[in-house]
């Protein structure tokens, strides 16, 4: 048996498609209870526990022998995920594969990557075995804009530089191989993909894949910080995330990994093929 946390988010959610394609036992975790029964037509047993519920999350950890983690990125994501491990750590769970971030490290300097690399800290001493899954931006987080895309024909840029785009179904490919395979233990896998694309090289694949003009528009970090907090971001984690956004001008998220082609023996998802797939969403 596998437990997921994070089971309906954007990880999550290829993940438990591809664990149960093998075969494999899945225990989905959600907070939502109205998200259960979607999760057991799938094929999965499901249980709702929050990540500030000990009980619950000792409850999901029950019997089960590996576990993936990934929580949102929240000001609490470190007490969360300190949660998860303490509940998994104590029920005997042998293997956990935990999802964070490019660069967390604990030379990291950064807000994110320091934040990251405390719970791996805090894994990598739990006495389970782990393995790290630490993606950069996802591919799938153009789907944010993709109502303003198709309303407007503008691509809005926070980014400002090239980046090295990861699909989230290459991380749940990953996570899947780590959970289900033998030598992945105490292996950090960096994940990039095989290119860095800038804003107007975003503009021009929406414009290509949807027939029409896509203009692009940067967007400056305090107008990205606002629209963060407009939408529900606490005001740390959107000063965060801009800081983040900040190394894309400089050239330090474009660097290419190629562990996705090293551990899953083929090539990367590219950002055109998922614009290509998500194409009535980015056209007006
Ligand atoms: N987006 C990026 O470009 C990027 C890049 C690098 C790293 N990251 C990192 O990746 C992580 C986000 O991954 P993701 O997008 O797959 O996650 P996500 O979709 O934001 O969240 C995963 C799931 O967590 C569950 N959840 C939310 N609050 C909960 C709570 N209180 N208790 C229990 N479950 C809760 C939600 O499911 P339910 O509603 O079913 O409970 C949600 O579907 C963050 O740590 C972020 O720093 C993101």
């Amino acid at each position: 048996m596998i437990v997921v946390f994070g089971a309906t988010g954007t990880i999550g959610t290829p993940l438990v498609t591809a664990l149960l394609a093998k075969g494999v036992q899945v225990r989905a975790v959600t907070s939502d209870p109205a998200k259960v029964d979607a999760l057991q037509k799938q094929g999965c047993e499901a249980v709702v526990a929050g990540f500030d519920d000990p009980d619950a999350l000792a409850k999901a950890c029950a019997g089960a022998q590996r576990a993936f983690l990934v929580t949102p990125a929240d000001l609490d994501m470190r007490t969360w995920k300190a949660n998860v491990i303490t509940a998994a750590a104590s029920a005997g769970i042998k293997h956990m594969v935990m999802s964070t971030g490019l660069g967390a490290s604990p030379k990291a300097r950064l807000t994110f990557g320091i934040w990251h690399s405390e719970s791996q800290e805090l894994l990598k001493a739990s006495g389970m075995d782990w393995t790290l899954i630490q993606p950069t931006y996802f591919t799938q987080n153009l789907l944010w804009q993709a109502g303003s895309i198709a309303k407007d024909g503008v691509y809005h840029d926070d980014l400002g530089g090239p980046v090295s785009w990861v699909d989230a179904r290459d991380i749940a490919d990953v996570a899947t191989k780590a959970l289900t395979g033998e030598g992945h233990e105490g292996k950090a896998y960096g994940l990039t993909g095989a290119e860095a694309l800038d804003g107007a090289a975003i503009a021009a694949l929406l414009g290509k894949v949807t027939g029409r003009t896509i203009t692009l528009h940067p967007v400056s970090a305090e107008d990205s910080r606002n629209a963060m907090i407009a939408s529900g971001m606490g005001g740390e984690v959107a000063k965060a995330m801009v800081e983040l956004s900040a190394l894309a001008p400089k050239g330090y998220l474009a660097g290419v990994e190629t562990t996705i082609e090293e551990v899953l023996g083929r090539p990367a998802k590219d950002v055109e093929t998922f614009i290509s797939e998500n194409q009535e969403r980015f056209s007006g």
